[in-house]
């Protein structure tokens, strides 16, 4: 690993202080930190931005980093392709020998990939706090390598950027402290308000070179190893795609995942003569959010695009059988299809008819998210969090022993160490308003400090 990690000279000195370190190493990771790094620079907040290398073509990474206007990172790892445990291993290689030498005061990373994962370990191991932004997203399938990313990543992390009330109401049941978690929005809908504008510039100049009309074409991407992996599940994609085509024509910018596994299971011929499919490369932000923007229904097993189609009102279909963003499924313009041709064609055609009623259902909530800046809102709470002593994300537990757990009336007081809520009738609640008793994890030295005595620390608490 010596020579792997060439920090440059001039950081050497400057994260001795009060300093965030930033890691990705994916496209989705880009997009997601891009509000982010917006808002800690003008936020006179000092951060270096480390790069995995996980992904590494030019159009899956430094096309994100040039249109989003964000400088290069700072180190790149160039971990690469790999098992996951190779590419988890090579990243915390380098992660771990970096935070020692910077030694920031904070580590974060965004959503659940091999990169953040490799991120959160390292930062736990080497003692310095992390802060997950996404966190609290579960899909409840942990099968998939990302739900696994995400709980461990959650698990070790101090401070818990929940993008919605389902992830701090997941992260409350799981244990974790409501003071450790925060709602602040969701990053990949900053970029997509931010631009909005441009988006439809790119869209509409993209739409006139493919020769395609607005509203007449189906949007695909796919990429998850459940699909890409499983020749059943990704011949039966494709099928419903095929088939799809005849009704209209469809738009396929092709992971390099799926294209390679396209090509090896011989099934490309099947898409490259169908002259209704527009098979295109990954596309950048501006280019594929255009056609987003402008298309008639998008089918996709991705996390990112399912919430973009969201904020910008497009009927989606996802090629999966669970989703972390519930939210979108039980406001009815996602629908989960999973892999099943029939499926697929069915709920897309019913999407594309409904094209209009779904758009206006949506259309309060969507404008409740332009107003929301989670970038914004995560500068503004590490900025308070990194320049306040008392607050101290990591809690040494050999200077301030706690008491684990115990059940106790419902208080005001202990509302920051609440791990979830209990109803009149002793069953889980996460209405505030019908809590009778909750379930704290809270300091020893607190109670304490509460009854010098002692004597009556445990009144309201039933061990
Ligand atoms: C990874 C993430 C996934 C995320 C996705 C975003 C994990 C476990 N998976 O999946 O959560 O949704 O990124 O796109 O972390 N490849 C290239 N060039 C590249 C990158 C990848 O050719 O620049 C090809 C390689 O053949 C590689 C394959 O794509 O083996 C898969 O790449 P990898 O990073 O392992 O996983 P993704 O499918 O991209
Ligand atoms: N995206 C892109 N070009 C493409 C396909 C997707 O810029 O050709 C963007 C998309 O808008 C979203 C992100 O990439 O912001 C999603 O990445 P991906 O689907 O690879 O990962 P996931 O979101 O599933 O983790």
């Amino acid at each position: 690993m010596e020579g792997l990690v060439n920090i440059p000279g001039r950081f050497l000195n400057k994260l001795h202080g009060n300093k965030i370190m930033l890691v990705a190493g994916t496209r989705p990771e880009v997009i997601k930190l891009a509000s982010v790094i917006q808002a800690l620079q003008d936020s006179n907040m000092d951060y270096i931005f480390v790069w995995s290398g996980q992904h590494y073509d030019y159009e899956m990474s430094k096309i994100f980093f040039e249109q989003l206007g964000l400088t290069d990172p700072a180190i790149d790892l160039n971990v690469r392709s790999g098992s996951h445990a190779e590419q988890t291993a090579k990243a915390m290689l380098g992660l771990e020998k970096i935070m020692i030498e910077l030694k920031p005061s904070l580590v974060m990373a965004v959503g659940d990939t091999n990169t953040v994962l490799a991120t959160a370990l390292s930062a736990a191991k080497t003692n310095v706090p992390f802060a997950h932004i996404e966190a609290g997203v579960r899909s409840w399938d942990r099968t998939m390598p990302e739900e696994i990313n995400r709980i461990v990543a959650d698990s070790v992390a101090s401070i818990l950027f929940a993008p919605s009330n389902y992830a701090v109401i997941n992260l409350m049941h799981e244990g974790k402290l409501l003071k450790n978690i925060y709602k602040v929005g969701d990053t990949a809908i900053d970029t997509v308000n931010k631009y909005r504008g441009l988006l439809r510039k790119e869209g509409r100049s993209l739409l006139e070179e493919l020769n395609l009309n607005p509203h007449e074409y189906f949007l695909v991407t796919i990429h998850r190893q459940e699909n890409t992996d499983n020749i059943e599940n990704i011949k039966n994609i494709l099928s419903a795609i095929n088939e799809l085509s005849n009704y209209y024509r469809v738009v396929f910018p092709m992971h390099p995942r799926t294209k390679k596994r396209i090509k090896e299971y011989h099934l490309m011929d099947k898409l490259s003569f169908n002259k209704n499919i527009i098979l295109l490369d990954p596309l950048g932000y501006f280019q594929f959010l255009g056609l987003l923007m402008y298309s008639l229904t998008v089918l996709t097993d991705s996390g990112g695009v399912q919430k973009e189609a969201l904020a910008l009102s497009i009927p989606t279909v996802t090629l999966r059988y669970t989703t972390e963003w519930i939210e979108t499924v039980i406001l009815g313009i996602n629908s989960l299809a999973g892999a099943n041709t029939k499926e697929i064609i069915d709920i897309t055609l019913n999407k594309a008819k409904h094209y209009c009623d779904i758009r206006e259902n949506v259309s309060s909530y969507v404008n409740k998210l332009k107003s929301i800046n989670a970038g914004k809102n995560i500068a503004k709470i590490l900025k308070a969090i990194l320049n306040d002593s008392t607050i101290n994300p990591k809690v040494d537990l050999r200077k301030c022993p706690y008491i684990t757990y115990a059940i106790v009336d419902f208080s005001e007081k202990y509302l920051n160490y609440c791990l979830s809520l209990y109803n009149e009738n002793f069953l889980a609640t996460s209405d505030i308003k019908k809590a009778q008793k909750m379930l704290i994890k809270i300091p020893y030295t607190h109670i304490l400090r509460e009854d010098p005595t002692g004597k009556n620390s445990n009144r309201n608490i039933t061990l």
